[in-house]
């Protein structure tokens, strides 16, 4: 993939149009954090720094065309010029006369943000016309918006047609570390999928075994691939029904040379409640009512003896139920070896995912993985192989 550099881009006095995402996790007009809004402030900084006008473009929620005052952009416009140390003027509406008087009121280094984007059904739609009412307040158009490239939307793909186009630091960063570790990375590589469905995540198993040396399957998921195997799985999270689809996808992997690591135990309870009593079991042991709820320790073992044979790690999904301990043993134990070889410069350890990103938080080892993405579907559709239309649309 090549992409245009914003290090040979002609920027003073430019208006830089930027899509970043804001969308934010929010209570009661507070943002509960804000790490998106600091992944922004290196490309921010950089346009500023160089003369530009900066114009921010983002979505917040889902308002689907709609102006809803609740899913205004105007509570994070405070916050993020407290982050940057500099005003940052706010425009109610991001294109027409509205977004033209601010922008015209900006100094070269200032920086706008505009009104929520999806308050325009064209938005979603990718309506060319509405593309060429938000590109009339650019000369350029800068995407910093991975975690929403893999939506084909105006702010997204449109405009990148209509604009000389640049990805962002945080945009290249991201594509820079996702391709280290999936596109071209360094082998052995391990794959690490948990999560609770194998449903949800079929394509993405199907594109890894497919690419990678090994891969470890855990969490809820696991559990199906263990019942299409004979083994009993009580009364735990299963879908029984998809019993052909796992013996395909272990077949691809035999076929492919992926060698897949599932639980040889498991830690069992009766409910999912903190502190209850557990225990360990070898597969073939799990009874009537149990929960399977965790990897055992022997799984662990041979999961942290596989990263010790690895020099690449890309890793989605939970182990276990971590958000109740003790089912946060064999995920806590997992994270911790994959940042301490992250960070002794042993392995590249690449992360992503929603759930994946608060198991990390939750072991205290998120700075020591050598990239964590915060993006959600962007980062999955990515695992499955897919071609995200907004980093597409970027390419030269
Ligand atoms: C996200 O939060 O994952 C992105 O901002 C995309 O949001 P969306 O799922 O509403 O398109």
């Amino acid at each position: 993939m090549t992409f245009r550099s914003l290090d040979t881009a002609d920027l003073a006095g430019k208006r830089a149009l930027v899509r970043v995402d804001f969308n934010v996790p929010m209570d009661g007009g507070q943002i509960t954090d804000d790490t998106r809004l600091r992944s922004a402030l290196p490309t921010i900084h950089f346009l500023s720094g160089k003369g530009a006008k900066v114009v921010l473009l983002a979505h917040f929620d889902r308002p689907k065309g709609k102006r809803v005052p609740e899913m205004s952009l105007k509570p994070v416009a405070g916050p993020l010029s407290d982050l940057l140390e500099q005003p940052v003027a706010f425009a109610d509406d991001c294109i027409g006369a509205a977004a033209q008087a601010v922008i015209d009121g900006l100094e070269n280094g200032g920086v706008a943000l505009l009104e929520n984007i999806r308050f325009h059904a064209g938005e979603e739609k990718n309506d060319p016309a509405f593309a060429a009412e938000l590109a009339k307040n650019g000369d350029l158009y800068v995407n910093d918006a991975f975690s929403a490239a893999h939506r084909a939307h105006a702010s997204t793909e449109g405009l990148a047609r209509l604009l000389p186009a640049y990805p962002g630091l945080a945009m290249r960063r991201e594509l820079d570390m996702l391709d280290a570790a999936l596109g071209t990375p360094v082998k052995p590589v391990l794959g690490i999928v948990g999560g609770a469905k194998v449903s949800t995540k079929l394509d993405l198993l199907n594109n890894l075994v497919a690419r990678l040396d090994r891969l470890a399957i855990g969490g809820g998921m696991a559990n199906t691939f263990l019942a299409a195997q004979g083994h009993p799985v009580g009364s735990s999270l299963c879908e029984h029904d998809l019993g052909d689809t796992a013996r395909e996808i272990m077949a691809k992997a035999a076929a492919s040379g992926c060698e897949l690591l599932l639980p040889v135990d498991v830690v069992v309870a009766r409910e999912v409640k903190p502190g209850v009593a557990t225990r360990t079991l070898a597969l073939d042991e799990v009874g009537d009512g149990d929960l399977i709820l965790d990897a055992g320790p022997k799984t662990v073992e041979r999961l942290l003896a596989a990263m010790d044979a690895s020099k690449t790690l890309i890793w989605n999904g939970p182990l276990g139920v971590f958000e109740v301990p003790p089912f946060d043993i064999a995920t806590v134990a997992a994270a911790k070896k994959a940042g301490a070889l992250a960070e002794a410069g042993k392995i590249t350890a690449v992360a992503g995912g929603g759930d994946t990103v608060s198991a990390l938080n939750h072991a205290g080892v998120a700075d020591q993985m050598t990239f964590v993405s915060t993006a959600g579907g962007a980062f999955l559709e990515w695992m499955e192989g897919k071609t995200l239309p907004g980093v597409k649309a970027l390419e030269v």
